[in-house]
């Protein structure tokens, strides 16, 4: 799936860019060019980043916890 339209950046690059490293969304900005034109990408590429990270199902883990 295309994350970034602006820069033709899908959801299997931004996973590896996690894997190699990368840990922000200024990251992929550096790394792959996401944001750096109209910016709508921003939210799902960090989301991506997140689900990269694992962070996503931990917090949802919280959540599901605190309820
Ligand atoms: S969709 Fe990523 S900069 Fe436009």
């Amino acid at each position: 799936m295309y994350v970034c339209v602006c820069h033709a950046v899908t959801d299997r690059q931004i996973r590896e860019a996690a894997q190699g490293g990368a840990r922000t969304l200024k990251d992929l900005r550096r790394d792959l060019g996401v944001t750096r034109e109209c910016g709508r990408c921003a939210s799902c590429a960090h989301e991506c980043l997140q689900e990269a990270h694992g962070c996503a199902k931990q917090q949802g883990h919280k959540k599901a916890l605190a309820a």
